[in-house]
């Protein structure tokens, strides 16, 4: 079975789109996010459309900034600053990875975190790990309402996250956890991948490599949740970590690339701006 993203997606952005009009209505609230890109990556400006778009799509401002590869450090933290100001912007969002002379963490502590909408400032990150999350990365909050949209309850399950970082791999973990499953976190120095990953009623595939992870890699009637996106350079088409040969009829239920995670990622987006709009 297909894992539709595209369909959970659409149905939550009905329900954002009514609540945006509401608050509007009653609380004279237009919610707002602000968007920075820095460099050329191709994929990252892909991203970034897609993101713009579908704020409009729903009834949420968007600001787009972009900057050189080169951009000094200063710039990008007046900018952030401004913003972190500026009262009618509810979210910042760095488009990530950034160019490597800029220190991700560094230009993340730069975000206020009531503005905070991929939840990676420190204070999001602890409040979420305390057990109060006040917004949660995209990626991860957009896997767990797939699965609540399937009505595929992970509670009592073994799970397995491959993949540790900040933005998906931890959280992640996190979520499955508080959800009731059994996690174990693997990653680049993980021996012996398969010893975990077949022992998994569901595996999340967040470790950035293309189809990296094959059948062998399953057990009969797992769920695989593929996080990967990648461009085939061959083919142009798009493809995940997980390798789709063979799945059919092995595997329960599978999230497709693309059509899977990605527009639930963006949707969560959508999601936290409205969050932030609304609680501060
Ligand atoms: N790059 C890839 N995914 C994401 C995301 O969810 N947030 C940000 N800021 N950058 C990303």
């Amino acid at each position: 079975m297909k894992l539709d993203g595209r369909l959970v997606a659409a149905s939550y952005r009905n329900e954002l789109k009514s609540e945006i009009e509401n608050i509007q209505n009653t609380k004279g609230i237009q919610p707002c996010l602000a968007v920075i890109l820095v460099g050329d990556d191709p994929a990252s400006q892909v991203y970034v459309g897609g993101k713009i778009k579908a704020c409009q799509e729903v009834g949420i401002l968007s600001m787009e900034f972009r900057f050189p590869v080169g951009v000094e450090k200063e710039k990008l933290q007046k900018k952030i600053t401004e913003l972190n100001e500026d009262p009618n912007v509810h979210g910042i969002l760095v488009q990530l990875p950034l160019p490597h002379h800029l220190d991700e963490s560094e230009v993340i502590s730069w975000i206020s975190p009531k503005k905070d909408v991929d939840g990676l400032t420190s204070e999001n990150m602890g409040l979420f790990w305390r057990g109060q999350p006040r917004v949660v990365a995209c990626t991860p909050l957009g896997v767990m309402k797939i699965l609540e949209y399937y009505d595929l309850n992970v509670s009592g399950m073994k799970a397995v996250v491959v993949g540790r970082s900040n933005i998906v791999g931890k959280p992640m973990a996190l979520l499955l956890q508080n959800a009731g499953a059994t996690v174990s976190v693997c990653h680049s120095k993980t021996e012996d991948l398969k010893f975990y990953t077949q022992n998994a009623d569901i595996v999340v595939a967040a470790l950035g490599r293309p189809q990296f992870l094959k059948k062998e890699h399953f057990n009969k009637n797992a769920l695989v949740v593929d996080v990967g996106m990648h461009r085939v350079i061959s083919t142009g088409k798009l493809c995940g970590d997980v390798d789709p040969e063979g799945l059919e009829g092995w595997i329960k239920a599978i999230t497709p690339v693309p059509g899977g995670v990605g527009p639930m990622t963006i949707t969560m987006l959508l999601h936290n701006t409205l969050r932030l709009a609304t609680l501060f």
